[in-house]
């Protein structure tokens, strides 16, 4: 395992930094809670208490490794259509545009990482970043086993990628580590949206930059619709600014496309 990525990583049990890589596992140096290292990726999650419950349909659907295996190609640009609007994927150019966006508000080719990808599904964003930075570490993070497995997959190749299986409400990542973070379409599933961005806040050293994507109130009734069926939630980009105002984060900026937006906000 890359030195420089197990340095990073933070117990989930006792929340000390310091692991110690064994063959099929990760141990903390500090309490000896073990971490499973599964084929291409580490198992972060404290499984004490079981498997985390699915919040919401939707995270159910991204536990399914039938979701998992189609998402990229199907799921995502037909979940994307039917909560945003048909105007948003026009709007920023398709997918590929969608990750030229991303990446370039992250300003990867000038900053330095390490990157996190935070909820990277089968790892789509996490490859464009992956050839955009070939020198840093870029780590995918998803806590749906058949996302991460499907991501392990899908980034074999690129030898500057880790996976981790583990919680955006409780990251396994040391104080102040990253250089920026993406969170594309991720945060409408979490059932704790401020708690997850200050991990965020307290992953990022001084200087580090966030850039996430989310839906924005539907203008449509089926939009609106889509959203209670799927059990998820729609963010107003003035409330979403003053929430990560409130936690410490600056420069709020923001690009409307149809029902969705991405913002970037900076930890000062
Ligand atoms: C709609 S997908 C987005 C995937 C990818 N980032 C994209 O842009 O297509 C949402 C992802 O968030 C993940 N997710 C949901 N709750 C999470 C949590 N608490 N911690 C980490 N990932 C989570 C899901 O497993 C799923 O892979």
């Amino acid at each position: 395992m890359d030195p420089g990525f197990l340095a990073l990583l933070k117990c989930a049990a006792c929340g000390a930094s310091g692991m110690r890589a064994q063959p099929g596992y990760l141990a903390c140096t500090s309490c000896e809670a073990q971490y499973e290292r599964a084929d291409g990726y580490v198992n972060m999650l404290d499984l004490s208490a079981g498997e985390p419950a699915a919040p919401s349909t939707e995270q159910r659907l991204m536990e399914s490794e039938l979701v998992a295996r189609i998402y990229e190609r199907f799921w995502r640009p037909a979940f994307v259509r039917v909560l945003a609007g048909r105007g948003a994927s026009k709007g920023t150019g398709g997918f590929a545009g969608e990750m030229f966006i991303h990446k370039n508000t992250l300003a990867m080719e000038e900053r330095q990482g390490p990157w996190l990808d935070l909820s990277c599904g089968p790892g789509m964003f996490t490859r464009a970043m992956a050839a955009a930075a070939p020198g840093a570490l870029i780590i995918g993070l998803d806590i749906s086993r058949a996302m991460i497995e499907a991501a392990v997959r899908r980034v074999k190749g690129y030898s500057n990628v880790g996976l981790l299986r583990a919680d955006a409400h409780a990251l396994p990542l040391a104080d102040g580590c990253l250089g920026g973070v993406n969170q594309s379409g991720s945060l409408h599933a979490y059932d704790d949206p401020p708690l997850a961005w200050s991990e965020i806040h307290r992953t990022l050293r001084s200087g580090g930059l966030y850039v996430g994507s989310t839906f924005a109130p539907a203008r449509s009734l089926a939009g609106r619709l889509a959203a209670r069926i799927a059990g998820i939630r729609r963010f107003a980009p003035h409330e979403l600014r003053a929430q990560l105002s409130r936690l410490g984060f600056a420069d709020y900026e923001e690009i409307r496309f149809g029902d969705a937006f991405i913002f970037r906000v900076r930890k000062p």
